[in-house]
């Protein structure tokens, strides 16, 4: 058997978005059982803080995760740093008020919340492999039924809205874990859904809805160290089906029902495709 230096060290726990909200307090969390953590995200200021908590154990490397160009460059430097990745939680995203359009010509909200999770999770599936178990949980709005791949137009050139950009992506990470799973059965994928986390100020939302979301926020939202408690307890003990899905309730989780039309696997693998197609075209655009 080959054994990957790095294979008997502390658990290495990798999260995008992990400087801020939810993914800042599950890498507190798991820092706290005594894991290596990497939080991904552009901001320096608070990945050196996380860094300067972590005793050693926190890293933190700056990336722009919505290109494709700076998600493989991020996958290329964890792959470097951490031949075995034990737990990839993909939590980074953004909200813009407006369609905008990324340096390689894609949506901004496609191509950060959904493309850059396909790239990262293909990406990192070798180290993922060599953990004795591994697991990868996506952050969205995991078994929400509304909302649809715009299989026409996934840039949305036409009738674009926040809502629909982020349905689409919600809708495409669900996809993608089940593809992921079918290809890398060994590793345990997991589409999540957080519920209404309160990960104040909502700077990227246009009045009057920032407000709005604050104000609700402060009444019904957990506190992000609830939620990271439930995450963690998924880390830990994982569901045994190669694919699962699973929305917080409290600091626990509840199953949600993955046979209907969300997660239908022809309709994953022609997503899987189609991503693939678009990438490919990418790259060679940039040859
Ligand atoms: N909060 C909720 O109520 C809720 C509900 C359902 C689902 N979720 C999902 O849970 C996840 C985490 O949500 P949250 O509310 O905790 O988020 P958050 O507090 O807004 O934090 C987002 C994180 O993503 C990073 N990020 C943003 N744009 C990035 C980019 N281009 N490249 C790399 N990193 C980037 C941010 O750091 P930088 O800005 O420094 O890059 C930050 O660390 C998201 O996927 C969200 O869709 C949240």
């Amino acid at each position: 058997m080959v054994t990957y230096p790095g294979a008997d060290m502390a658990r290495t726990i990798v999260i995008t978005g992990g400087t801020r909200g939810i993914g800042l307090a599950l890498a507190r969390a798991r820092l706290r059982r005594g894991e290596e953590v990497v939080a991904l995200a552009r901001d320096p200021g608070p990945g050196r803080r996380l860094v300067e908590e972590g005793d050693g154990r926190a890293h933190f490397i700056a990336a722009d995760l919505s290109t494709v160009a700076g998600t493989r460059a991020a996958a290329t430097e964890l792959t470097d740093r951490h031949p075995v990745i034990d737990a990839l939680v993909m939590g980074a995203h953004g909200l813009r008020p407006g369609r905008h359009v990324t340096a390689e010509g894609l949506e901004l909200t496609f191509s950060l919340y959904y493309l850059s999770r396909h790239v990262l999770l293909h990406a990192l599936a070798g180290p993922l492999t060599r953990a004795e178990r591994a697991v990868t949980i996506n952050l969205s709005g995991a078994g929400m039924k509304a909302g649809r791949i715009h299989w026409d137009d996934p840039q949305l050139t036409a009738g674009y809205s926040a809502t629909k950009a982020n349905l689409q992506a919600g809708r495409a990470n669900d996809l993608l874990g089940v593809a992921f799973a079918e290809r890398y059965p060994g590793i345990r994928t997991i589409a999540y859904n957080p519920g209404f986390v309160d990960t104040r100020p909502y700077t990227g939302m246009a009045q009057p809805w920032r407000a709005l979301a604050e104000a609700a926020a402060a009444v019904v939202a957990a506190r992000p160290e609830t939620a990271a408690a439930a995450l963690s307890s998924l880390v830990d003990e994982p569901p045994a089906e190669a694919f699962s899905a699973r929305a917080r309730r409290g600091t626990t989780n509840r199953p949600i029902d993955t046979t209907g039309p969300t997660y239908d696997p022809a309709t994953a693998r022609r997503l899987d495709a189609m991503t693939r197609d678009l990438l490919a075209g990418l790259d060679a655009v940039t040859r």
